[in-house]
């Protein structure tokens, strides 16, 4: 039997960078191998916007570009969370057995607390449940995800172990974060303030259909140190991030020119700026070009959510059948 792949992308507007990088990449080379499921996490949206503005329209937006840029309805299951309510189910029984205390050490959690003192819901305590509710109800082995979801996969981990020893089974298989190839990868934004996040501003994401004209401002407003430093010193953080996303879509010569560049003290920021707005705009077009397109094609966007739908459902419900049946519920 192939193994099971879940993954999924919140519906925040739309992708950037570092959801192309960090899970959809993969999401596009996984579906060719395996029994896949790629969804669009509205429950969770949730969690930090209780009446999110326009959900509808970013759902249907994400589902354009799982589309646009080649997820295959007929290789892998798309969905939304929100039409498999089995999903909340099982995250109520796995609540049961979440500890209070592990849950308040995670540290998205933590740094959600802080960015958002006057909404510290439950639902964001319990986050990480509602995700391991997601790839369980798959019995999902293999979870493409950024670097920034690897605790929560460790907590998936926990949850689903900590179910199978308090009712003596082996129902759960360990779900693991995978990305082909080489270690969880984190996309930095152009801000300096860590990874790619549309938390951080307008200006710090590159989304996949950003126009021309607005990619070439953001790359060239982006944050650098105060010049060239002396032959041979480190990079600042924020020049290393322009060299990061440089590895992403440039050649290897391009960067070994700049590498070089770095290493003599000689370096133009400018410059480096320039080629890599260059370079983003070439692997840019394509895409962008894809989802405009794809996002006026309402009609087979709904056809697609109702097939997804009806296949994901049909798994979660034979899984929630099994589960109550071992948790000592009837079935009727
Ligand atoms: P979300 O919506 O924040 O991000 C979706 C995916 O994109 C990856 N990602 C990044 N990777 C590298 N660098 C970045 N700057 C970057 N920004 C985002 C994320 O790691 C993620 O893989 N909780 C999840 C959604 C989710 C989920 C799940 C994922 C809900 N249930 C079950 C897997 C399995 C989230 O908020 O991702």
């Amino acid at each position: 039997m192939k193994e099971i792949v879940v993954s999924g992308i919140r519906p925040t507007g739309k992708l950037h960078l570092g959801n192309y990088f960090g899970a959809f990449k993969n999401f596009l080379i996984l579906q060719e191998q395996f029994n896949s499921y790629f969804f669009i996490a509205d429950y969770h949206s949730l969690t930090t916007h209780p009446t999110p503005e326009d959900l509808k329209g970013s759902v249907k937006r994400v589902l354009a570009e799982y589309i646009a840029l080649g997820l295959d309805p007929e290789k892998c299951t798309i969905y939304l969370q929100s039409d498999v309510p089995e999903t909340a189910e099982l995250y109520l029984f796995l609540n049961m057995n979440a500890y209070l205390g592990e849950l308040e050490r995670v540290t998205s959690f933590k740094e959600k607390a802080r960015t958002q003192p006057n909404n510290i819901n439950a639902g964001l305590l319990t986050y990480p449940v509602l995700m391991a509710a997601d790839i369980l109800l798959h019995r999902g082995v293999k979870v493409p995800v950024g670097k920034d979801q690897e605790q929560h996969l460790e907590m998936s981990r926990t949850f689903a172990n900590r179910f199978n020893r308090l009712y003596n089974c082996e129902y759960f298989p360990e779900p693991q974060a995978v990305s082909l190839g080489e270690s969880l990868i984190r996309v930095p934004g152009l801000t300096d303030s860590g990874k790619m996040s549309k938390s951080a501003g307008e200006a710090d994401s590159i989304y996949l259909n950003e126009e021309a004209s607005v990619l070439n401002k953001k790359i060239m407003r982006a944050v650098t140190d105060s010049g060239p430093q002396e032959a041979g010193a480190p990079k600042s953080s924020a020049v290393q991030n322009l060299f990061d996303l440089m590895a992403l879509v440039s050649t290897q010569e391009t960067i070994q020119f700049f590498e070089d560049q770095h290493i003599q003290g000689a370096i133009r920021y400018g410059d480096l700026k320039k080629q890599l707005a260059n370079d983003m705009e070439v692997f840019i077009a394509p895409l962008r070009d894809k989802i405009n397109t794809m996002l006026g094609n309402e009609k087979l966007l709904n056809e697609i959510a109702a097939f997804g739908a009806e296949k994901a459902r049909k798994n979660a419900q034979k899984t929630m059948r099994e589960v109550r049946e071992i948790i000592g519920f009837g079935n009727r």
